[in-house]
């Protein structure tokens, strides 16, 4: 979870000129800011404070790393199957394992409530991700999913769900070699159970059933520093509602704004200027693969999709995916594609308003449409489906749109992690295609 930075002057403010917001917006300028500097000190010192459970577990470790003499790979070899353990972790006795069966209605409404009500939140608690059923139920049935990847916890007694992790099948190069991995998600802690080391139960009760399937691979982001990023990214954020996110405080006027220049400087087209750009269809799925498969090469880490993949993962899904395509006219080519999903947050104790409703940029591929251009058609159909905001990471060629189309850097930062994988050297966030939800 992120917001404009502290000291967010939209991009363009103060000195009016959209193209120099992100330097200056880094600096403090005012208490909040000053805050957020003490905060990225605090965290950066974390890579010298313990990590008891991590440091037990085939990861990058902090003391490794600068030692490049390390192998890349796994770093412990797989086990027969008849070693790993067959019976799940002990769990404090008042709980207990449930494998939540997404399908169901009922089980579904409370995977949603648990995480609506204790899931992510900004650092300063005004937002939590509000993912939607749809969107849960969309990210956790991809193509080859396993229902016993789904796991919660219970309170024995009253049957409440207080606790969820989640695990789904992926193919994720990394270089040269096609890994299967799980890529771990949903990791969430009723907020009256925290800090009873209930997380690290967890994820080594989701890490044996992904051996039970003979994965021995994870891929998994988190806003907290543990050992050790692959990479690091940062959420940007184009504002397409300006005033309702000063109205809730997830953004700023800037120094020498008004509001009625702020919602000037953000405004967009009515509709996409690029030629043949519509909605995507099944029928593209075969020429969105090709397209995405030849972008992918070029990166160091990236999802390997298949034509199944991308009918799960691209094609539109109302108020969860949205993917566009450029349809050559005449031709009848397709050129060019760009996607988004949709995860609105709560806001927590406005008066006004009780949800922001937010684009995330997903995958976009440009052969003949410029990147800038195409995102910024994006950003238009997103304003048309009234979002108010668009999030993207500086991850793949990203960091070629953001300033140039009024994006300003948040204070979220997003570091990737791979599990029993080492890399020599950590990566570039535009070494990496992966866009975990
Ligand atoms: C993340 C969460 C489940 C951790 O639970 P907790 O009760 O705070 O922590 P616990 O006492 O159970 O466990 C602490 C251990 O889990 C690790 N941990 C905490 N957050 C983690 C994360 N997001 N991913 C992996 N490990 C994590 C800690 O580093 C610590 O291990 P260490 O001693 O080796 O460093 C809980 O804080 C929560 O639900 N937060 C809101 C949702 C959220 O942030 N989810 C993670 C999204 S990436």
């Amino acid at each position: 979870m992120s917001k404009l930075s502290g000291n967010n002057s939209p991009p363009g403010s103060p000195r009016e000129n959209p193209d120099q917001n992100s330097e200056s917006n880094l600096l403090p300028k005012d208490d909040s800011a000053l805050e957020s500097v003490v905060r990225r000190l605090q965290d950066s010192m974390s890579v010298g404070k313990r990590h008891t459970f991590w440091e037990t577990q085939p990861v990058g470790q902090f003391k490794d790393v600068g030692n490049t003499s390390l192998p890349e790979g796994p770093i412990e070899a797989p086990v027969p199957l008849s070693e790993v353990k067959q019976e799940p972790y002990n769990l404090p006795s008042a709980y207990e394992w449930t494998t939540c069966d997404m399908d169901s209605e009922e089980i579904c409404n409370e995977v949603y409530s648990l995480l609506k009500n204790n899931y992510v939140e900004d650092e300063e608690n005004m937002f939590r991700f509000n993912y939607s059923k749809e969107f849960l139920r969309w990210a956790l049935r991809p193509p080859g999913y396993y229902r016993s990847w789904h796991i919660g916890v219970r309170a024995k007694t009253s049957k409440k769900l207080v606790a969820f992790i989640t695990g789904i099948p992926a193919r994720i190069r990394v270089r040269d070699e096609i890994v299967k991995m799980a890529e771990i998600n949903f990791l969430c802690v009723h907020k009256k159970l925290r800090s009873k080391r209930l997380a690290p139960v967890m994820i080594k009760e989701v890490t044996r059933r992904v051996h039970l399937e003979d994965i021995w691979q994870a891929a998994y982001t988190a806003g907290v520093i543990l050992p050790t990023p692959i990479t690091t990214s940062q959420y940007w954020h184009r504002s397409l509602n300006p005033k309702k996110l000063i109205d809730v405080g997830f953004s700023r006027l800037g120094a020498r704004m008004t509001m009625s220049r702020t919602i000037k400087l953000y405004k967009l087209s009515d509709s996409p200027a690029t030629p043949g750009f519509r909605k995507m269809e099944l029928r593209d799925v075969p020429a969105v693969t090709r397209l995405l498969r030849n972008y992918q090469h070029q990166f160091a880490v990236a999802p390997d999709f298949d034509e199944n993949d991308v009918e799960h993962w691209l094609l539109p899904t109302e108020s969860v995916v949205d993917s566009y395509v450029v349809d050559t006219p005449e031709t009848h080519e397709i050129t060019d594609f760009c996607s988004f999903y949709t995860l609105p947050s709560t806001i927590l104790g406005n008066p006004n308003h009780s949800i922001l409703k937010a684009a995330y940029s997903y995958y976009n591929v440009s052969t003949k449409t410029p990147l800038l251009q195409l995102m910024n058609d994006a950003l238009i159909v997103a304003k048309q489906k009234d979002f108010d905001v668009f999030n993207a990471l500086d991850v793949m060629h990203n960091d070629t749109f953001l300033k140039e189309l009024k994006f300003g850097p948040g204070d979220g930062q997003l570091h990737y992690y791979l599990y029993n994988y080492r890399l020599r050297q950590a990566l570039r966030p535009s070494e990496v295609s992966l866009v975990l939800l």
